[in-house]
């Protein structure tokens, strides 16, 4: 019998449809599931004229595929992916590659990834995107793991994948170990963003303007046009969304879902890790900590019957004038936003030896992915002749959207806020601009100061004070000084 060049574990609906598109591209493919109901039943809708094999062991599975084996596990991430690698490497050979498909927390990955290393198996630990349809006609694929390892599956993976405009795969090689499942961690991080961002407008014009859900589509349709620089698959599904009624009524869906996100952790792991690397990302903080607050409906239920609304006098507010806002102040928020995930990126690249290529990375989120936009096409260019960029905010072509849209996303934040509408997001995108363009920051001044007060935890002065273009830290221009606080006189003193 025809041996499978690949197999897939977790007939799931996305390892359904990762299984078909594989097959479609060419591939024989072994299929199996824990529970052999749905292996049966997949077998019997969807393959009767493919070349997929429906397996019904796992020792039926290995021995179905050729040399070396190459497994893509579709499981719930977490103990089920350790459980499984368990089950099925007393049946593999070394040299066989585990391709974990889920979205594992990376730091699991680099741990398995040495474990089997260590055995003698090859590991890929690979982020897909672009859900079920995308798992289907060609998801984005972020994988990390031995080069060794990828080049068993290039040729695969990139026929799988989504093709950007200019045809290009939407999949390059990460980087070893838990590269790839990091920066899917990032996609997804990202993805939050933009998410709450997008809903931020929506709120905002609901109470500035007082607009129905359908009309807030058709605002939201029109920023998808080909040469808007908001046009994204997000900004898309989310104004075919809010169009849609609810079944047999004429009140839109949208405004009958409950108020509550969901969310299965990798915007909190992306939160994690850049307070691990102390990197700022306010903005995917923030659309975390929404998410967080939409969950707690109970206590907002019973607060919000005490907190006050706050809501300024109405200003007259002219629609198109707060439409052209919210647009300007979106696409820098957005700006904002991607630059905080890059500047991790950066960080996590060193701090784990990734060694990322950041153009690379970009460029395969241009399709196939959540967060696919055209916008991903500028910040490809952008890598492609920077690759050390300081922040995107400075590259040529985004500051000056900086410079264009600064005092739109702050008009934006002043009449969502007069309306009383809490866009955390916003701010948080705004702050970090300011905050990245401040060359003092007097907040941190006063902290410095209060800590030295009382804690005696010093202060650091430049050593020249007319000089304050001297970089602190890179120069070691500073000195370290406490100041007696409870002696007469309040004496300083040198403290290194
Ligand atoms: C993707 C999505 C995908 C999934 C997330 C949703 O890139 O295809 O990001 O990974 O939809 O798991 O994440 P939350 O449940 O955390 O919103």
């Amino acid at each position: 019998m025809q041996k499978s060049q690949i197999g897939l574990v977790g007939l799931g609906v996305m390892g359904q449809n990762l299984a078909l598109n594989m097959e479609d591209k060419g591939y024989f493919v072994s299929v199996y599931n824990r529970t052999a109901s749905k292996t049966e039943k997949f077998a019997q809708d969807k393959i009767q004229d493919k070349k997929i094999q429906p397996t019904y062991s796992l020792e039926e599975f290995v021995d179905s595929l050729e040399r070396p084996r190459k497994v893509i596990l579709l499981v719930k991430a977490g103990q089920a992916v350790d459980d499984f690698i368990e089950k099925i490497i007393p049946l593999m050979d070394k040299g066989d590659l585990i391709i974990d498909s889920g979205n594992s927390f990376f730091k699991d990955t680099i741990r398995r990834n040495q474990y089997l290393e260590g055995k003698g198996f090859l590991f890929i630990g690979t982020g897909i995107s672009g859900g079920e349809e995308g798992a289907l006609k060609g998801p984005a694929m972020m994988p990390g793991g031995q080069k060794e390892a990828y080049n068993l599956v290039q040729d695969l993976f990139e026929k799988i994948s989504a093709k950007a405009l200019d045809n290009k795969p939407c999949v390059s090689y990460i980087g070893p170990h838990g590269a790839g499942h990091y920066v899917k961690m990032i996609h997804n991080g990202i993805e939050y963003g933009d998410m709450q961002l997008i809903g931020e407008c929506v709120w905002t014009f609901k109470k500035a303007l007082g607009l129905t859900s359908e009309e807030i589509a058709e605002i939201i349709e029109k920023w998808n046009n080909e040469d808007d620089v908001l046009s994204s698959y997000l900004i898309e599904i989310t104004a075919e969304s809010m169009k849609e009624k609810d079944k047999g009524k004429n009140n839109s869906l949208v405004d009958l879902v409950a108020d509550i996100t969901r969310m299965k952790g990798t915007g909190t792991w992306t939160v994690q890790s850049a307070l691990e690397l102390l990197v700022p990302i306010p903005t995917i903080t923030a659309a975390v900590f929404s998410r967080e607050m939409s969950q707690d409906k109970d206590l907002r239920l019973q607060l919000s019957k005490k907190i006050p609304s706050y809501r300024e006098i109405n200003k007259d507010i002219n629609r198109e004038e707060l439409v052209g806002i919210a647009h300007d102040a979106l696409y820098l928020a957005k700006l904002s936003s991607y630059a905080q995930g890059m500047a991790l990126l950066q960080a996590a690249s060193e701090k784990y030896n990734f060694n990322l290529n950041l153009k690379n990375i970009v460029e395969g989120w241009r399709a196939g992915c959540i967060i696919r936009a055209q916008f991903l096409d500028e910040i490809t260019k952008v890598y492609q002749d920077n690759p050390k960029l300081l922040s995107l905010l400075v590259a040529p072509r985004f500051l000056d959207v900086v410079k264009n849209n600064l005092s739109k996303l702050a008009q934006f934040i002043g009449i969502a806020h007069s309306a009383g509408v809490p866009i955390p997001t916003m701010d948080g995108s705004f702050d970090y601009i300011l905050q990245l363009g401040s060359p003092t920051m007097v907040s941190a001044q006063v902290t410095a100061i209060q800590r030295d007060f009382f804690g005696a935890h010093g202060y650091f002065k430049l050593k020249d004070m007319d000089n304050p273009e001297m970089i602190l830290n890179k120069d070691k221009q500073w000195k370290e000084f406490h100041t007696q606080w409870m002696l007469p006189g309040r004496p300083e003193e040198e403290w290194s």
